[in-house]
Protein backbone atom coordinates (compact mmCIF):
# COMPACT_ATOMS: atom_id res chain seq x y z
CA UNK A 1 0.00 0.00 0.00
CA UNK A 2 2.60 2.54 0.87
CA UNK A 3 4.82 1.78 -2.10
CA UNK A 4 1.15 2.59 -4.63
CA UNK A 5 0.97 5.81 -3.08
CA UNK A 6 4.60 6.59 -3.54
CA UNK A 7 4.26 5.48 -7.21
CA UNK A 8 0.86 7.32 -7.36
CA UNK A 9 2.55 10.94 -5.88
CA UNK A 10 5.67 10.33 -8.08
CA UNK A 11 2.93 10.47 -11.22
CA UNK A 12 1.19 13.24 -9.85
CA UNK A 13 4.39 14.73 -9.82
CA UNK A 14 5.28 14.14 -13.29
CA UNK A 15 2.01 15.35 -14.07
CA UNK A 16 2.38 18.35 -12.95
CA UNK A 17 5.78 18.95 -14.36
CA UNK A 18 4.81 17.74 -17.86
CA UNK A 19 1.75 20.31 -18.22
CA UNK A 20 2.88 23.72 -19.71
CA UNK A 21 -0.28 25.27 -18.52
CA UNK A 22 0.32 24.56 -14.89
CA UNK A 23 3.90 24.83 -15.40
CA UNK A 24 4.38 28.29 -15.57
CA UNK A 25 3.67 31.08 -13.29
CA UNK A 26 1.13 32.80 -15.18
CA UNK A 27 -1.04 31.88 -18.13
CA UNK A 28 -0.25 33.82 -21.10
CA UNK A 29 -3.37 36.30 -21.45
CA UNK A 30 -2.62 36.75 -25.33
CA UNK A 31 -2.77 32.89 -25.97
CA UNK A 32 -5.99 32.98 -24.22
CA UNK A 33 -7.45 35.37 -25.47
CA UNK A 34 -6.62 34.12 -29.10
CA UNK A 35 -8.30 31.12 -28.33
CA UNK A 36 -11.37 32.15 -26.61
CA UNK A 37 -12.10 35.60 -27.25
CA UNK A 38 -10.80 37.09 -30.74
CA UNK A 39 -13.96 35.30 -32.95
CA UNK A 40 -15.91 38.17 -31.31
CA UNK A 41 -13.04 41.07 -30.30
CA UNK A 42 -10.31 42.43 -32.23
CA UNK A 43 -7.97 44.69 -30.91
CA UNK A 44 -8.34 47.84 -33.23
CA UNK A 45 -11.95 47.07 -35.11
CA UNK A 46 -15.38 46.49 -34.25
CA UNK A 47 -16.86 42.98 -34.25
CA UNK A 48 -19.52 40.65 -32.66
CA UNK A 49 -18.09 42.80 -29.60
CA UNK A 50 -16.51 46.06 -28.91
CA UNK A 51 -12.75 45.96 -30.16
CA UNK A 52 -10.33 46.06 -27.06
CA UNK A 53 -9.16 49.41 -27.22
CA UNK A 54 -12.52 51.41 -26.24
CA UNK A 55 -13.10 48.22 -23.57
CA UNK A 56 -14.05 49.73 -20.46
CA UNK A 57 -10.63 50.35 -18.48
CA UNK A 58 -11.38 48.43 -14.93
CA UNK A 59 -10.14 45.37 -13.56
CA UNK A 60 -13.15 44.97 -11.97
CA UNK A 61 -15.42 45.50 -14.56
CA UNK A 62 -13.44 43.58 -17.21
CA UNK A 63 -13.55 40.68 -14.85
CA UNK A 64 -16.91 40.46 -14.03
CA UNK A 65 -17.94 40.62 -17.91
CA UNK A 66 -16.03 37.45 -18.76
CA UNK A 67 -16.93 35.59 -15.56
CA UNK A 68 -20.69 36.12 -16.09
CA UNK A 69 -20.98 37.05 -19.69
CA UNK A 70 -23.38 39.84 -20.87
CA UNK A 71 -25.92 40.10 -22.90
CA UNK A 72 -24.58 38.48 -26.50
CA UNK A 73 -21.01 38.03 -24.69
CA UNK A 74 -20.81 34.20 -23.24
CA UNK A 75 -19.82 33.95 -19.70
CA UNK A 76 -16.31 32.27 -19.37
CA UNK A 77 -16.65 31.65 -15.17
CA UNK A 78 -16.80 27.99 -15.55
CA UNK A 79 -14.10 27.54 -18.46
CA UNK A 80 -11.40 29.74 -17.45
CA UNK A 81 -9.45 29.97 -13.89
CA UNK A 82 -9.35 32.68 -12.08
CA UNK A 83 -5.77 33.37 -13.09
CA UNK A 84 -6.45 32.46 -16.98
CA UNK A 85 -9.65 35.43 -16.37
CA UNK A 86 -6.53 38.01 -14.64
CA UNK A 87 -4.33 37.41 -17.17
CA UNK A 88 -6.98 38.16 -19.97
CA UNK A 89 -7.61 40.94 -18.25
CA UNK A 90 -3.88 42.65 -18.32
CA UNK A 91 -3.79 41.59 -22.05
CA UNK A 92 -6.88 43.98 -22.79
CA UNK A 93 -4.99 46.30 -20.70
CA UNK A 94 -1.99 46.21 -22.87
CA UNK A 95 -3.68 46.50 -25.35
CA UNK A 96 -5.87 49.44 -24.60
CA UNK A 97 -2.73 52.16 -23.97
CA UNK A 98 -1.80 51.53 -27.67
CA UNK A 99 -2.80 53.55 -30.59
CA UNK A 100 -5.57 52.66 -32.93
CA UNK A 101 -3.92 51.45 -36.02
C1 LIG B 1 -19.73 35.01 -29.09
C2 LIG B 1 -19.01 36.25 -29.13
C3 LIG B 1 -18.17 36.67 -27.96
C4 LIG B 1 -17.11 35.99 -27.38
C5 LIG B 1 -16.59 34.60 -27.74
C6 LIG B 1 -16.56 36.88 -26.40
N1 LIG B 1 -17.28 38.04 -26.35
FE1 LIG B 1 -16.90 39.62 -25.14
N2 LIG B 1 -18.59 40.58 -25.82
C7 LIG B 1 -19.40 40.10 -26.85
C8 LIG B 1 -20.49 41.05 -27.04
C9 LIG B 1 -21.60 40.91 -28.07
C10 LIG B 1 -20.30 42.08 -26.08
C11 LIG B 1 -21.19 43.30 -25.83
C12 LIG B 1 -22.16 42.98 -24.71
C13 LIG B 1 -23.15 44.08 -24.47
O1 LIG B 1 -23.86 44.44 -25.41
O2 LIG B 1 -23.22 44.57 -23.34
C14 LIG B 1 -19.10 41.76 -25.35
C15 LIG B 1 -18.58 42.53 -24.32
C16 LIG B 1 -17.36 42.30 -23.71
C17 LIG B 1 -16.75 43.16 -22.72
C18 LIG B 1 -17.35 44.45 -22.14
C19 LIG B 1 -16.67 45.63 -22.75
C20 LIG B 1 -16.97 46.90 -21.98
O3 LIG B 1 -16.53 47.95 -22.45
O4 LIG B 1 -17.61 46.85 -20.92
C21 LIG B 1 -15.57 42.60 -22.38
C22 LIG B 1 -14.57 43.12 -21.38
C23 LIG B 1 -15.43 41.39 -23.15
N3 LIG B 1 -16.52 41.24 -23.95
C24 LIG B 1 -14.35 40.55 -23.08
C25 LIG B 1 -14.29 39.29 -23.66
C26 LIG B 1 -13.25 38.33 -23.43
C27 LIG B 1 -12.02 38.59 -22.56
C28 LIG B 1 -13.57 37.20 -24.11
C29 LIG B 1 -12.81 35.89 -24.13
C30 LIG B 1 -12.58 35.25 -22.84
C31 LIG B 1 -14.81 37.47 -24.81
N4 LIG B 1 -15.22 38.74 -24.51
C32 LIG B 1 -15.45 36.57 -25.64
C33 LIG B 1 -19.22 38.93 -27.55
C34 LIG B 1 -18.28 37.96 -27.29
Amino acid sequence: MKKTMSILAGLAALALVSSPAIASDMPDGAKLFKKKCKMCHAINKKKVGPMVASMNTDSEVLKTTITNGRKRMPKFGHKLSEAEIDAIVAFIQENQSQPAE
